[in-house]
């Protein structure tokens, strides 16, 4: 009752606390550029990055909103220069490593999306310590997608899909959504009602393609470094003013 009493007070009195978002995804874009305009190598961006991602999950926890998921490497960010990618792996690492125990204490679950058996070694073994440990967790459920990408995630469910028919475990009539979605990495999670997009661009970038047909899309020309609460704010009242009608009138 104590903390319930602490998450609404802590909502900005101008957001209709019925009417958030259950799930905000983000597109964590502009991390160059905001390294780049101080002078920094790139890398400093993605290291700033961090604390933007934890201060914007703990404005979750704190607003109550349930859901959080980040876009933190796409399938496509592999063609980078070797040295930032293996910046973001060992970001990644170490990151997980440090951040388990306040998970436990914040009562995260984190969850990761995409095609991990391509990450190094190390990594994937942090991957499945923290997920393992913060299963129970019941409080924000956080995903990453890593090695994420909407087409192949959706190619890789069509290959389960098809080897169950040609099995005859299942008839090609089966097939509806609800049996789709079930073979999605993001299997479980609800669809994103919110994406926000930092650094201006209007791209979906192939993140979550299935999953977002019905998303709010918020782009700010902030650039994610310097994304804070007050631009959350500002993306969560664009939002209250939408009208989601989901295809009806
Ligand atoms: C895009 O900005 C950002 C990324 C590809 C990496 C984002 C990753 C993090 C912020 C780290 C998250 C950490 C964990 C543990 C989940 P960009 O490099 O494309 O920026 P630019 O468009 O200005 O070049």
């Amino acid at each position: 009752m104590t903390v319930q009493l602490k998450v609404l007070q802590e909502l900005p009195s101008d957001l209709d606390r019925n009417c958030l978002p259950f799930h905000v995804a983000v597109i964590m874009d502009g991390n160059g550029r905001w390294a780049k305009h101080r002078g920094l190598p790139r890398i400093m961006g993605h290291q700033r990055g961090v604390d933007t991602l934890k201060d914007l999950l703990r404005c979750c926890r704190d607003w109550g909103i349930p859901a959080l998921t980040a876009y933190a490497f796409s399938t496509e960010n592999w063609g980078r220069p070797l040295e930032e990618v293996e910046f973001l792996m060992t970001l990644f690492e170490r990151v997980l490593r440090r951040e388990l125990k306040e998970m436990m204490t914040e009562n995260v679950k984190i969850r990761f999306v995409g095609n991990l058996s391509a990450l190094p070694v190390s990594l994937q073994e942090e991957i499945e310590r923290s997920m393992d440990e913060t299963k129970n967790n019941t409080g924000t459920q956080f995903t990453v997608a890593t090695n994420y990408g909407g087409r192949q995630e959706i190619i890789q469910a069509c290959r389960e899909i098809a080897t169950l028919v040609q099995q005859g475990k299942i008839n090609p009539e089966d097939i509806n959504e609800s049996l789709f979605e079930h073979h999605l990495y993001t299997s479980g999670i609800p669809h994103p009602d919110l994406l926000i997009r930092t650094s201006g661009e209007m791209r979906l970038s192939n993140f979550l393609l299935w999953q977002m047909a019905y998303a709010e899309i918020y782009v700010t020309h902030t650039l994610w470094p310097d994304f804070d609460r007050k631009h959350f704010h500002l993306a969560l009242q664009a939002y209250q003013k939408r009208d989601r009608r989901f295809g009806k009138i």
